[in-house]
């Protein structure tokens, strides 16, 4: 038997998670920076830790030149939503994205597991660079939202204590939960208009107050400074009254003004 070099199965898959981590918080920073909701929470990564490779190869019966092939759940991606709604914008857009290629999906929020178990799954084909060249590899992204992975945690470490023979009553009670999260997420969805409309204000306003205060510091090197203290004293006065209208019109003037001063400096 040869030498098996881990390290060397698993670094482009590490470079992989690496890449796919950069671009989802990217699309969500893209999304706050414009004020919008994301339909992304949270993203996390992780390549298979060995122990679990090993178990799966034992369940499959692979040999350590099959994994690659037989084990598509190497590098895996969690995408969190908040609304169920989310969810099929996030498979949209990663089917519209040029850099990973769909190779199959499986619905298990309209087809549920007997376990209870919901989540949308997606193995996609991506291309790492390496120094030996173009690698292609599959990733695992699965997608679902906060209710259903609170439930999906729970679950996985029941599983893991009782060595996948969770006793009934716990069995049922889980089958329970698993409803009350089918519940939980209708609720939800409900009032996703007005959540998201609260949200998309908040980042908004955020956005507002960050741009005016760094035009207010830009202005250090160009007006006086009791200019500059009577500017923000009266940014103070109108971030008090709470009304996005009269800090956008206000983000408006100081705008103006800050490009008078600059024309004066040139
Ligand atoms: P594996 O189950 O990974 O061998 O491959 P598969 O082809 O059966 O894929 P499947 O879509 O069933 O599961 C892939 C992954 O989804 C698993 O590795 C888990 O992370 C997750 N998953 C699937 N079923 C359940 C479940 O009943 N409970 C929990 N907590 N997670 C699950
Ligand atoms: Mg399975």
């Amino acid at each position: 038997m040869e030498i098996q070099l881990w390290r060397d199965l698993l670094d482009p898959y590490q470079l992989a998670i690496d890449e796919l981590m950069v671009k989802f918080k990217f699309v969500i920073k893209e999304y706050r920076s414009r004020g919008m909701y994301c339909p992304i929470e949270a993203v996390n990564g992780r390549v298979k830790k060995i122990s679990s490779i090993l178990e799966k190869m034992r369940k499959k019966n692979l040999d350590f030149d099959d994994i690659e092939d037989g084990i598509e759940d190497i590098a895996g991606i969690r995408i969190i939503c908040q609304f169920v709604e989310d969810i099929d914008a996030v498979v949209n857009m990663i089917k519209n994205r040029t850099d990973m290629m769909v190779k199959t999906e499986k619905d298990y929020i309209n087809n549920p597991k007997a376990s209870g178990y919901r989540s949308y799954h997606m193995i996609v084909y991506y291309d790492v660079m390496t120094i030996n060249g173009t690698k292609r590899l599959k990733v695992e992204l699965q997608i679902r939202t906060l209710a259903m992975n609170f439930w999906a945690t729970i679950e996985h470490s029941l599983k893991y204590k009782y060595r996948h023979n969770i006793p009934e009553e716990i069995k049922d009670k889980l089958t329970e939960a698993a409803q009350a999260v089918v519940k939980l997420d209708k609720e939800m969805s409900a009032v996703r208009d007005e959540i998201t409309d609260a949200q998309n204000l908040f980042q908004q306003k955020a956005n507002l107050v960050a741009e005016i205060l760094n035009t207010i510091e830009n202005l250090y090197s160009l007006a006086n400074k009791r200019e500059i203290i009577k500017i923000q004293d009266e940014f103070y006065m109108i971030y008090k009254q709470d009304d996005i209208d009269k800090l956008r019109k206000f983000s408006r003037e100081l705008d103006f003004i800050a490009e008078g001063y600059r024309a004066q400096g040139i």
